[in-house]
């Protein structure tokens, strides 16, 4: 098929390109001249792993190309992908719509004949009309198709997500654009038994506000349970493994951490509740995660000041992790951000070691030393506090990083180091959702494997064996 995709940001770039991959023919076009040619060169304008490979090989087989020129791209296309930005508007909480709304005007003219448009972005309810009505302004009815086909990749394992997702949806409202997506995407998703969800346009919409409101909450749920954790004696972890093995329930994204950031969660859950505002409903639970989540990033600070004593004043903090989550340059929203500024508001100075973040947090944070090596970056450091679990994190060497340190204090906001190696190497450690030195010393020592949060099978106990763990 010929698939044109306009906008190359996250999805559009990752999509288009997952596209080719399947044996399409993908223009991606995208009006910012430097990002195209740039892609051209094979520069990509984001961190994704696996991602430069896959462009350099489709852009070199002919299957992608990048051009600038609207026109041309859509002329022949089969399907029109709209995968341009919908940010927050500015003091509103509702998606800008203007890049979407652009796009279904510039490409109006130039649609084949039986062309389907398809709105990738993240979009409210009733886009896809209002996008309907712009092209049906120039066009035909019945010349065209407007679709809906939203996205659930996840930064940092974009690729994975796109080729093997757990499902697709489409929201269509006419047979053509059935036909033709289903075509687009059954003979890949056929032999992986990957469901397909047919629908309207307007329910297909609100799937997606829902999957990313239901996720960030399911997130701020543990969170919270976390802080109860750590004052009632009680592991967020193995609270984790024993309520995550109920398959209603499901064991993820049930890791409790400093609160959820990136480009989506935030702007989507305020975004449905503005929708939900306009049809005078009230979604409190997703009121209640927001708040919830905002407040949360800003209590971290005080953990690390409970964490060194109570005053962070003139002390240095090392920062390790900066992005919203490992994998990923995305600074965007990152719980990093409001800690450190909070610390240094509170009078600490702050060093920072991000193994792919640094310079797009470089445009973000001020008067932070930013170091390459996360060993460097704790010298003479007060106390070190882990906000992204990027594997080199968990894999640090903790003895090193204690030896180079003023001050043996850890404080480990993703649970990313363990507390016995911590402890093991003279760190004072403090967790998300583990008891507090109070309950450990009043707790009876547990003995045995079998006591931190092991998974013990029936055999395994039967044979009298420790049980294996999947912690
Ligand atoms: C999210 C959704 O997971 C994707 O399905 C969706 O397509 C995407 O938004 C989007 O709308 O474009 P993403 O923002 O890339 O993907 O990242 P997630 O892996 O969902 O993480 C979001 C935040 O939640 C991060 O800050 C992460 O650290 C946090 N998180 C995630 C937790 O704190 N605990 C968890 O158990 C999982």
């Amino acid at each position: 098929m010929k698939i044109t995709m306009i906008g190359t940001g996250y999805v559009g770039l990752v999509s288009g390109t997952c596209f080719a991959h399947w044996g399409n023919d993908v223009i991606c076009v995208d009006k910012n001249a430097a990002k195209i040619a740039g892609l051209n060169q094979g520069i990509l304008p984001i961190y994704e792993p696996e991602l430069d490979g896959l462009v350099s090989k489709y852009h070199q087989a002919g299957r992608l190309s990048f051009t600038c020129d609207l026109a041309a791209a859509v002329k022949d296309a089969d399907i029109v992908f709209i995968a341009v930005g919908t940010p927050a508007r500015a003091g509103h909480g509702d998606a800008d719509l203007s890049f979407v709304y652009m796009a279904a005007k510039e490409i109006a003219p130039h649609l084949a004949e039986g062309a389907v448009v398809v709105v990738k972005s993240t979009v409210p309810v009733g886009t896809g009309d209002a996008v309907d009505k712009i092209i049906g302004s120039v066009r035909r009815r019945g010349s065209y198709s407007v679709a809906s086909n939203p996205e659930f990749l996840r930064e940092g394992a974009a690729i994975p997500d796109f080729l093997k997702p757990d499902r697709v949806v489409i929201g269509v409202e006419d047979m053509h654009a059935q036909t033709v997506l289903m075509q687009l995407y059954r003979d890949v998703f056929a032999p992986h038994d990957v469901p397909v969800v047919v629908t309207r346009r307007r329910t297909s919409e609100l799937i997606k506000y829902a999957a990313n409101a239901f996720l960030a909450t399911k997130i701020t749920f543990m969170n919270e349970l976390a802080d109860l954790c750590e004052l009632a004696g009680s592991d967020i972890s193995d609270l984790a493994l024993g309520i995550g093995l109920d398959r209603r329930i499901g064991s993820c994204f049930l890791n409790a951490g400093p609160g959820y950031g990136g480009s989506c969660f935030p702007k989507d859950t305020l975004a449905l509740l503005r929708t939900a505002q306009d049809y005078g409903v009230a979604l409190r639970v997703v009121e209640e995660t927001v708040t919830a989540n905002e407040a949360r990033k800003r209590k971290m600070a005080l953990k690390v000041l409970d964490a060194v004593g109570g005053d962070v004043d003139g002390l240095t903090i090392a920062v390790l992790g900066l992005t919203f989550k490992p994998d990923t340059d995305d600074m965007r929203e990152a719980p990093s951000v409001p800690l450190i500024e909070t610390l240094q508001r509170f009078g600490a100075t702050i060093r920072a070691f991000d193994p792919v973040g640094m310079p797009n947090a470089a445009q973000m944070l001020d008067d932070v030393a930013l170091i390459d090596d996360p060993y460097e970056c704790a010298r003479n450091a007060d106390a070190v506090v882990i906000v992204t679990e990027w594997d080199c994190i968990r894999r640090l060497d903790l003895t090193r990083l204690r030896k180079r340190m003023n001050a043996p204090v850890l404080v480990d906001l993703r649970n990313a180091v363990s507390q016995e190696s911590a402890e093991a190497a003279g760190f004072r450690i403090t967790m998300i959702g583990k008891p507090t030195r109070n309950h450990k010393e009043t707790q009876p020592v547990l003995q045995g494997r079998g006591a931190r949060g092991r998974l013990h099978t029936g055999n395994d106990e039967k044979a009298g064996t420790a049980g294996r763990s999947r912690l």
